[in-house]
């Protein structure tokens, strides 16, 4: 087999990591889930479930991405001992598989639009010109040319392509967002923008903090790229020398700075137009935004640089979903990355275009089904660290860590009781919803609680039962 690619440098990864989290999600999904869950209510409850369970784990992620040195199915596989780590690795690369398809319809609206900013084409009738661009034929077409341009770097491997075009994407996605907040800050009336989006509306929450929290959740998980193993794949080209907890926090940090800088930008623009930010669902962006864009002076040039931003953030997204299935099939068939890239790229191809003339389907599977295969996916990983891994995983956190490495114990209790009943509450939230059922608070914390305890017991004593096999082989020999 040849030798694995590996990142240049520890900026390099930081930086793709960087990228991968910040995408649609920070600057799509987030300022419309915030301005429909009552604007600072969201933002609190969201920026606590990004440190209390985002970040931890996240940080698992990259221990088995790091420990395993292998794309999902063979680094779970080799980290388990178990046929059930390399099923939990082919559920990650079908969930990144299934993202991508509709990540990528959604990438080619938005280099539809940097190509129409210019001339102001969408801005007489910005409702009808969404409608027509975001189905059907030339919605297929825009999506095969992202998925080309996402293809064309992934063809080029980790350092030469990924790690390359991260360094000069993401900067030129925060400065381009920094210099759209300094411009909105100096628009009128967006004095109501700010307050509803940074004040603190304490009454709001405590009146809907249930709901709140099952969305704030999902977009957690979803803008940290938690749960598909594409973060961990993206860990697996790293380097033992490495502080994972400070690589975490950096990236995290850096992750929720970009979303809410979107958020400076979008909220006070549609209040500054009178626009009611909640009612604009997924749209907001492609419809009231674009409205807001067309009754400003210089809107075109505005427009053309806000959504080469978003384009340039879900380029170097699409670019760590792609990398983990095209990674996988380097890994495990030892194919060329060339044939990899070219095979994975015409199955997205055909199925992002399946989204894009379907569009019932494209809700549920960028919405329900989303966040159903990130949860399950990270719950396994949590599993795998915080279960059976243990000693070895904090050995793992610890090496390179520095003064961070006495947080290895705490963050292995987190990882292996927090974590996975967190995680099973949101997942039964969604569940049921799902299946019509209306559960209490009360009942899904106890599914949540019992479910965990139960998961815990059948893995520990399985293992438990392998190496006691183990032992009494050897003693046998
Ligand atoms: N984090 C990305 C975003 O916010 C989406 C993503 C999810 C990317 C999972 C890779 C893996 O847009």
């Amino acid at each position: 087999m040849a030798t694995r690619d590996s990142w240049v440098s520890n900026v390099g990864f930081v930086l793709a990591a960087i990228g991968s989290a910040a995408g649609l999600g920070n600057i799509w999904r987030f300022p419309w889930l915030t301005a429909g869950n009552g604007g600072s209510a969201f933002l609190v409850v969201y920026l606590l479930i990004v440190v209390g369970v985002g970040v931890p784990g996240l940080l698992a992620e990259f221990v088995l991405g790091r420990l395993g040195r292998q794309t999902p199915i063979g680094a779970l596989r080799s980290l388990t001992g178990s046929r059930w780590g390399s099923a939990l690795g082919v559920f990650n690369v079908a969930t990144a598989l299934v993202l991508l398809s509709f990540y990528s319809v959604v990438g080619g609206w938005t280099l539809r639009y940097v190509l129409a900013s210019p001339s102001g084409a969408y801005f007489d009738q910005p409702q009808q010109y969404f409608g027509a661009a975001s189905h059907g034929l030339e919605a297929v077409g825009f999506h095969l040319l992202f998925l080309g341009i996402v293809a064309a770097i992934v063809l080029f491997g980790v350092s030469r392509g990924i790690e390359r075009a991260s360094k000069v994407m993401l900067p030129a996605v925060v400065l381009l967002l920094v210099g759209l907040a300094g411009w909105t800050a100096m628009q009128p009336g967006t004095d109501a923008g700010y307050a509803f989006y940074l004040g603190f509306d304490a009454e709001y929450l405590a009146a809907n903090v249930t709901n709140v929290v099952g969305p704030a959740a999902g977009q957690a998980l979803f803008t940290l790229s938690l749960g598909t193993g594409a973060m961990l794949t993206y860990a697996s080209y790293l380097d033992e020398d490495v502080s994972l907890p400070r690589d975490t926090l950096v990236i995290a940090i850096s992750n929720t700075f970009i979303g809410v800088l979107a958020g400076l930008v979008v909220i006070p623009l549609l209040f500054s137009q009178g626009i009611d930010p909640g009612q604009g669902g997924p749209g907001t962006l492609f419809v009231a935004l674009a409205t807001a864009f067309a009754s400003l002076p210089g809107g075109s040039v505005l427009a053309t640089s806000f959504f080469g931003a978003v384009l340039l953030a879900a380029v170097t997204s699409g670019i760590n979903l792609l990398e983990t299935p095209v990674g996988t099939l380097v890994d495990r068939l030892d194919v060329s990355r060339r044939r990899a890239t070219v095979l994975t790229t015409l199955l997205v191809a055909v199925t992002g275009t399946g989204l894009s003339l379907a569009g019932s389907a494209f809700q549920f599977v960028s919405g329900t089904l989303a966040d159903l295969l990130l949860s399950v996916g990270l719950f396994g990983f949590l599993a795998i660290v915080g279960w059976l891994l243990r000693g070895e995983a904090i050995a793992e956190f610890r090496a390179g860590a520095g003064r961070f490495a006495p947080l290895a114990e705490p963050w292995l209790l987190t990882v292996g009781w927090v974590l996975p009943v967190v995680v099973l509450f949101s997942l039964t939230n969604t569940l049921a919803s799902l299946a019509g059922v209306s559960l209490g608070l009360g009942v899904r914390a106890i599914v949540a609680v019992v479910g965990t305890t139960c998961c815990r017991l059948a893995v520990t004593t399985r293992t438990d039962d392998l190496r006691d096999l183990q032992r009494s082989l050897r003693s046998l020999r």
